[in-house]
């Protein structure tokens, strides 16, 4: 079981490269197997949460080849001739977004789900919902989702909330379905419109991603979509920004969207924190005292809650009181008591956590709960005095591509053992 050690103390400076989206390239990947032709998608990040997605596309029938770019080529079969083993889909909760793709491509799908996860419950009524409203039956027996129709046919679909994942499943399943789909209270992240983007690159008649309406004009097939680059990964830029903050450093990120780091960038600057737009580019200075804030997570273009963990770490050593409410994943606070752990004053209640500014967190041995759990944990580490040891890395590498060579490259001092 590998171990991540953190040294403290050193700010984070220099430039650092972002990945592609984790969550975007998960979605592409499996809007893919739509495709009748194969599709080269560039800039997916090699983390094992794609390369689990590609073993259980593999296992399905799909042919999949990096290339030394970093591109994914994926190739669908004529036919879908197995059922991923149900040992490889618990580990990716993301799995459920074949669903879609195969019901509207082969007629019928099967993806077993594992149960809830870490950060909460995470049911799929909404998926189900919309999968249903496009004319198939779906049903669940034995912790396995069947869904399965001789013709989808397109409807008014309206989301109790707007789940990104049940979004994107019912948008992938209209675009083969006959006539006109509206998909109404939709999320609106921009992994959605990249995923929009891509299935129009493809030929689907996708409109009005990244709104709360998005419609979509059924079509026969998709396909001739040779090559598509996948957006940069706004959460793998987030989590540099709060080191770079945290550790009063000064980081420029490259190969960032700046528009979608827009709640991110709004709670740094209230925090204190200067950051100065370019193109492509953002640059994090974080020279002066930090005060503390109050953040909610809520459905883009609100806070996130994949940063939310990021920023408790660093509101731990920020004088006078911080608040923090988690609207999306019931269970995203297990960090806190990591957090606790290294000296920090953290009172969690229900879906709120308060946060006391302490004057030093120390090194210790803490656990990753969850992948941005691991995150925040390496960023309370390097502000921590001493050395920090983090167990459960798998989780960590799940998604982020070259963590530590890139950390290192700001100076930080990081390395990983092995402990078999
Ligand atoms: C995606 C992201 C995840 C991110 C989350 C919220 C991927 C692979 N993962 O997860 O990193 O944290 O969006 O931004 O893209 N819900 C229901 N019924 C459903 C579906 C969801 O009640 O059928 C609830 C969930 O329990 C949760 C909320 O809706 O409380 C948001 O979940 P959702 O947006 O679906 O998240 P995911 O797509 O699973």
């Amino acid at each position: 079981m590998n171990r991540l050690f953190v040294a403290g103390g050193r700010p984070l400076k220099g430039k650092v490269r972002v990945s592609g989206a984790k969550n975007a390239s998960l979605a592409l990947l499996c809007a893919a197997a739509m495709s009748r032709d194969s599709v080269i998608l560039e800039n997916i990040p090699d983390i094992s949460d794609i390369n689990v997605m590609s073993e259980i596309m593999k296992e399905m029938g799909f042919k999949t080849k990096r290339e030394a770019s970093g591109a994914l080529e994926i190739c669908a079969p004529l036919k879908l001739n197995a059922q991923p083993p149900y040992h490889m889909v618990k580990q990716l909760r993301a799995s459920n977004l074949l669903l879609g793709p195969l019901l509207a491509r082969f007629g019928e799908a099967e993806v077993a789900l594992p149960g809830g996860c870490n950060i909460g419950v995470r049911p799929m009524d909404l998926h189900f919902k919309g999968l249903s409203g496009l004319g198939a039956q779906v049903s669940m027996k034995h912790g396995t989702v069947s869904a399965k129709a001789d013709k989808l046919v397109g409807n008014r679909i309206y989301l109790d909330f707007p789940s990104v994942g049940a979004t994107e499943n019912i948008m992938m399943a209209a675009c083969l379905a006959e006539g006109q789909t509206i998909l109404e209270n939709v999320a609106k992240e921009p992994e959605i419109v990249d995923l929009a983007n891509f299935l129009n690159c493809l030929g689907a008649k996708v409109r009005g991603a990244g709104t709360d309406i998005i419609k979509i004009e059924g079509v026969q097939e998709l396909g001739g979509c040779l090559r598509y680059p996948v957006i940069p990964d706004r959460i793998e830029a987030g989590t540099f920004m709060v080191a770079a903050a945290a550790t009063g450093g000064d980081v420029e990120l490259e190969n960032v969207i700046p528009h979608h780091m827009e709640p991110i960038c709004a709670k740094l600057r209230e925090a204190g924190v200067e950051i100065i737009e370019g193109e492509e580019a953002l640059r994090v200075v974080a020279g002066g005292k930090l005060k503390p804030i109050d953040l909610k997570t809520l459905p883009y273009p609100g806070f996130p809650t994949d940063m939310q963990s990021q920023f408790m770490a660093m509101l731990c050593t920020i004088a006078g009181t911080s608040v923090i409410i988690e609207n999306i994943f019931e269970n995203r606070f297990q960090i806190a008591d990591e957090l606790k752990r290294m000296g920090a004053n953290i009172k969690v209640e229900g879906r709120i956590a308060v946060i006391e500014g302490v004057n030093e967190l120390h090194g210790t041995h803490v656990k990753a709960t969850d992948l941005r759990a691991g995150a925040a944990l390496v960023i309370a580490g390097f502000m921590a005095e001493g050395t920090t040891e983090i167990s459960n890395v798998k989780y960590i590498d799940r998604g982020y591509h070259l963590l530590e060579e890139k950390m290192k490259t700001l100076g930080a001092q990081v390395w990983r053992k092995d402990s078999r």
